[in-house]
């Protein structure tokens, strides 16, 4: 069985590729990846170079699989959600039949925030694309707030936190595990039943704990945002309670990076 990683590199794909490379890893699998960069093929992974804004090298890189795990994405540039995957579905509808298996977000569907609206746009597309599907809708990933709270917190004294907002955040090494099992089921899931992180936060709960893990101190500044986008959020949209699936917490994550 072969199967492309789109996102490769990213934090979620490089999850996807490290479980299907790995040594103990599903059998009889061929573990193919895309980069924008150039990137030597090793340890069990065959890279291909492939920009899917402008389609270099999709062609190439799409042609014979059998899986397409679709990781990539750039939330910078929502508008060009869309048109990858087009670009993606079409090289791969012109080599064959791939299982197309794409990872959205809680929320997509009742958030209006560009990039959500986005991934709901290509969930919607790759529902009516013609090649059989999985897609699975998972909370924020724990590296998410971490890359949020680093960035605040290089200001000294105040952290600015977003007041009413709640956060579930998933390992994203849990998540790359379910999307591997999509991967491998034989024929298509469809929708995906949702997962969440196993604890739920405020986010100034989410920076105190991480202030207290980096050893700093700042005095926490609640600010209401305003708009329809955080008012979705506010309202829990973002959230899976029904749909509690991760093991690994927070502080477990907080614990490794340190
Ligand atoms: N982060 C979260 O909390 C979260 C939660 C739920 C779902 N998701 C979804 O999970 C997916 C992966 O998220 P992530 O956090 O792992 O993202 P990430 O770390 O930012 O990685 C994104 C990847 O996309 C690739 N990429 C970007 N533009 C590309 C292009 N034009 N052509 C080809 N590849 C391109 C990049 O690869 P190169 O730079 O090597 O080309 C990079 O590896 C996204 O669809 C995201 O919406 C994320």
């Amino acid at each position: 069985m072969r199967i492309l990683v789109t996102g490769a590199s990213g934090t979620l794909g490089s999850h996807v590729v490290r479980l299907l490379a790995a040594p103990h890893g599903p059998p009889g699998v061929e573990v193919h990846a895309l980069s924008r960069a150039e990137r030597p093929s090793a340890d069990g992974v065959i890279w291909h170079r492939g920009d899917l804004a402008t389609g270099e090298g999709i062609a190439g890189a799409a042609a014979g699989m059998d899986v397409i795990v679709h990781c990539a994405s750039d939330a910078r540039r929502p508008k060009g959600e869309l048109s990858a995957a087009r670009t993606l579905v079409e090289a791969a509808r012109a080599n064959g039949s791939p299982r197309l298996v794409y990872i959205s977000i809680v929320g997509v569907d009742r958030i209006p925030f560009g990039y959500y609206q986005a991934k709901y746009a290509v969930e919607r597309y790759i529902e009516n694309g013609g090649l059989p599907y999985a897609v699975l809708r998972t909370t924020q990933f724990h590296d998410f707030p971490a890359m949020i709270l680093e960035a605040l917190a290089k200001v000294p004294g105040v952290l600015p936190v977003p007041a009413g907002l709640r956060v579930q955040p998933i390992d994203a090494g849990e998540v790359a595990a379910r999307l591997v099992e999509l991967a491998l089921a034989p024929g298509a899931a469809g929708r995906a039943e949702d997962m969440g992180g196993p604890e739920t936060f405020t986010f100034a709960e989410l920076a105190r704990s991480y202030l207290a893990a980096t050893g700093r101190r700042r005095v926490l500044l609640p600010l209401r945002i305003p708009g329809r986008a955080m008012r979705g959020f506010r309202a829990g949209h973002n959230l899976a309670p029904g749909h509690v699936a991760g093991e690994r917490t927070w502080r477990e994550f907080l614990g490794r990076r340190k």
